[in-house]
């Protein structure tokens, strides 16, 4: 990147060979945890008239697959931490109601384990189910694997098979606890605990199910004071018998100060670069041929509901929490962090946006219909086209200095899907006054023509969607900013922009 103040221009180099990685799908994965609205009114709400026979909201289930995501991250969070699995399962007269400690609430247990297995089927996504170690153990762990992944036969899976799902579940990934390096985490331990412990968990569930991933917690963020060290010492203690390390992250703007906000993208990338690099740490003291990798399985922005959560009473049912309204700008920085998980796609291959409904979410819901958040939009955008190779993409752009270093006016990435000869680049313009010209050399991708600019900006970097106006915010057509002159693409991206150029043969 050039330094300064220079003219606004951006030269994007790529060449078609030099991939970074094939994208793995699942980089574009959400999380419902119980917690606020997420299940009850957001994807289940009997009763209500876009419930189906089940209780799912087919509203909800539309924009979901109109994002494509392929996996979901369930049923918690803190949540998991305190929780029963076995409360979950069977008849739903039988479920105990429970006081639910993680949010202060009180839940029904109403939707369980079968009935999300079931949402994921009707939705078209993958379930990534989370087990308790944090009140409870590995022996927990081992049965729940079997309740849902061992075909019938033994105590767990007949028991599944009683309560009416004959086919096992067959969970293919396993979070190992969740953020157990946090205080406020029912059973939170130190960094040597968790490791033995995440490291006797996955063993046994691996015993059970020879062919499940499993994630261990890495920090709940990257201000942790323990951060490092936690890394270094659960995977010393785990290597051998997990997959990923997980990564969470949220970022917020409470300070109003728009170009430092929009500089976390550069805090993502290093905070991303570091565990990358302790990974490989621990890989080469113990002389592995495993490479550890990254499952950032919590990012977001989050911090527009947090001091309307401070007057909610304990102990009710499915109160209005973590509703975060988000704005353009956030918008603006959920793009630019799915440019640099894409640019780390060689080992970032699961990521979880947090969450999905009504919670720190892009889909919202009253009984009277769902909605797109600003935030749906890049979502949805990287999740339908950016699959593919992840080509190495060089962007040489003026920086502005920022809390977190030097950050680039503008986030890009490239990727190419050679399957259907197409090529699309992802762009953010941090710049809030002015536009900047790309260009980039295709000539190597050639008769390729532009399909498509799709551009996300509003003057009003406070704008919202809400149910009265849905469509304040969201993306227009903006073809005519881009066009392919001898194989050089020239766009223009607009002042503070979310931009998606397609290209194809
Ligand atoms: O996503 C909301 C909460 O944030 C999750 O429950 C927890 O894991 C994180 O702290």
């Amino acid at each position: 990147m050039s330094k300064g103040k220079t003219e606004n221009k951006v030269q994007v180099c790529i060449d078609r060979d030099f991939s970074i990685s094939k994208v793995d799908e699942r980089i574009f994965g959400s999380f419902i945890e119980h917690l606020g609205r997420a299940v009850y009114e957001g994807i289940y709400q009997p009763g209500n008239k876009f419930a189906d026979k089940n209780g799912y909201r087919k509203d909800v289930m539309k924009l979901i697959q109109e994002i494509g995501v392929p996996i979901v991250r369930y049923p918690g969070g803190n949540f998991v931490s305190a929780l029963n699995w076995e409360d979950t399962v069977g008849p739903k007269k039988d479920r105990p109601r429970r006081i639910e400690l993680a949010w202060g609430v009180v839940e029904t247990n109403d939707f369980g384990l079968s009935e999300f297995m079931d949402w994921c089927k009707k939705v078209g996504t993958k379930p990534m189910y989370a087990v308790n170690l944090g009140t409870r153990g590995i022996e927990d762990a081992k049965n729940v694997v079997e309740y849902c992944n061992i075909k019938g036969g033994t105590k767990y899976s007949d028991l599944r098979i009683k309560h009416g799902d004959k086919d096992p579940y067959g969970i293919k990934l396993w979070c190992l606890g969740n953020e157990m390096d946090g205080p406020w985490q029912m059973g939170h331990m130190t960094a040597e605990e968790y490791g033995l412990k995440a490291g006797r968990a996955g063993h046994i569930m691996k015993l059970v199910d020879p062919t499940i991933e499993t994630v261990a917690c890495g920090s709940s963020g990257l201000t942790m004071p323990t951060f490092g060290q936690w890394e270094r010492t659960v995977l010393e203690n785990c290597y051998d018998t997990t997959d990923y390390l997980s990564l969470h992250q949220y970022y917020g703007n409470a300070e109003n100060d728009t170009p430092n906000f929009l500089a976390n993208s550069v805090a993502m990338d290093q905070f991303i670069s570091q565990v990358i690099s302790i990974c490989d740490y621990v890989k080469a003291v113990k002389r592995s041929k495993k490479t550890i990798n990254l499952s950032f399985d919590e990012w977001n922005v989050w911090y527009h509901s947090n001091e309307q959560d401070k007057k909610l009473e304990k102990w009710c049912e499915h109160p209005h929490q973590l509703e975060d309204v988000y704005n353009f700008e956030d918008a603006l920085l959920v793009g630019s962090m799915l440019i640099t998980m894409l640019r780390h796609a060689d080992r970032v291959k699961i990521a979880c946006l947090a969450q999905l409904v009504n919670v720190i979410a892009p889909i919202m819901t009253s009984d009277t219909g769902a909605w797109r958040q600003t935030i749906f939009y890049p979502y949805m955008e990287a999740s339908l086209y950016g699959r593919g190779e992840v080509l190495n993409t060089v962007v040489k752009v003026p920086t502005y200095e920022s809390k977190h270093g030097d950050a680039p006016y503008v986030d890009c990435v490239v990727v190419a899907d050679d399957e259907h000869d197409a090529v699309t680049l992802f762009a953010v313009n941090k710049n809030l006054e002015e536009d900047f010209d790309l260009t980039c050399d295709l000539r190597q991708f050639a008769d390729y023509k532009v399909v498509s600019h799709s551009v996300l900006t509003h003057k009003d970097l406070k704008a919202v969607n809400t149910e009265e106006n849905p469509d304040n915010v969201k993306p227009v057509d903006f073809t005519k900013g881009s066009k392919v002159t001898k194989g050089i693409l020239n766009s223009k991206l607009p002042a503070k922009s979310w931009n998606v150029i397609r290209l194809a043969k």
